[in-house]
């Protein structure tokens, strides 16, 4: 008997809901862009994914949000999100990764969204920071936290077959790596400083044709958890190690049960292969092109938006009607 190959029916693939989410939000917040205001900006992204983000049937809860309930009245971490049908899921949301540079009309703010298996992703707890090495596919494996940087420079230039002065790494301009800087700089490679948004130089990282080769730095560790589920998808690497910024979070995260000398990478901080991201351009920046706006009240979104299962990565260009769309959310926030 000829047995019939076996085909499996592609389930749903949420990340192509999750990208109204992120427009949404990318929209509300591009009309802050460069009004010197991070906390309206951020106020802005945060109602407009909310609103949409309610539309999607899921049995969803933030693991990753905008903080405590008490401090974040939308999208707090532990709220419930969706209409509790299947499936149940964990929810990472940055609704603006990029407040400053929003409000000062900077490159690289984006809108931010994954969602994984209910308990796939790791919650940060106490831990602000995570120190972060980030690299594509080519070079995964070279990546070692262990290791000094700048052996791990002069391995990636010999797997690039690049000369080291061409390595360029990614990194927050920030006191805390001076040190570090400088050693890369002593390596004979270069540094991209950013001011803000290491989600957006963690895609830049694992992108290919990308003009940065490595992301290094402590930022955020919730933005790590969002690079993580966006890197299962695309392919890369991510490893991170908590960095606790004294002595009161380190015995706090100590007594929470964190090690904190484990080194993380992308399956400990999302697990599984379900998982679904996307990502909207609020400013211009290197991965994705910011909102555009036309005459006739009209903008335009460039999203980034995949699935780890299938490893399909989606760039999808919208052009929206802004006139329809404030009726649409009854005078919403689409500005
Ligand atoms: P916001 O969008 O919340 O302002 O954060 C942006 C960001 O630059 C992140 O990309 C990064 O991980 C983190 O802040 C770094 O934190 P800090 O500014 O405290 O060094």
């Amino acid at each position: 008997m000829i047995e019939e190959p076996h085909h499996t029916i592609p389930d749903r693939n949420l990340a192509l809901e999750l990208v109204r989410v992120t427009e949404a939000a990318a929209l509300a917040a591009a009309r802050m862009v460069g009004r010197g205001d991070k906390e309206g900006a951020d106020q802005a992204a945060v109602d407009a994914m909310r609103l949409v983000l309610d539309r999607v049937s899921m049995d969803g809860v933030v693991v990753i949000g905008e903080g405590e309930k008490d401090e974040a009245p939308m999208l707090y971490n532990g709220e419930s999100i969706g209409d509790g049908s299947p499936p149940q899921v964990d929810i990472a949301v940055d609704p603006l990764e990029g407040t400053r540079l929003t409000a000062l009309g900077m490159p690289s703010a984006i809108a931010v969204i994954a969602l994984a298996e209910r308990g796939a992703m790791f919650d940060p707890g106490p831990c602000v920071y995570m120190e972060k090495l980030a690299g594509g596919p080519e070079i995964s494996d070279l990546l070692d936290l262990e290791r000094p940087l700048s052996e791990t420079l002069q391995l990636i230039a010999k797997r690039k077959q690049i000369d080291i002065r061409d390595v360029m790494v990614v990194m927050l301009d920030r006191e805390r790596h001076r040190e570090k800087m400088h050693e890369v700089r002593e390596a004979g490679a270069r540094v991209r400083l950013i001011t803000d948004g290491d989600v957006s130089a963690a895609l830049l990282a694992v992108s290919d044709n990308s003009p940065v080769d490595l992301l290094w730095g402590i930022g955020g560790t919730p933005e790590g958890v969002i690079s993580a589920a966006a890197i299962k998808c695309i392919g890369g690497q991510q490893l991170g190690r908590l960095w606790p910024r004294d002595d009161e979070e380190r015995s706090a995260a100590v007594n929470a049960g964190y090690d904190l000398s484990k080194i993380l990478d992308v399956e400990d901080l999302v697990k599984g292969d379900d998982v679904f991201f996307s990502a909207t351009g609020v400013t211009d920046g290197d991965v994705m092109q910011g909102v555009r706006y036309q005459g006739g009240g009209s903008a335009t979104t460039e999203s980034l938006v995949m699935r780890a299962r299938s490893g399909t990565v989606r760039r999808i260009v919208a052009r929206h009607d802004r006139t329809k769309l404030r009726i649409l959310t009854g005078g919403g926030s689409y500005g």
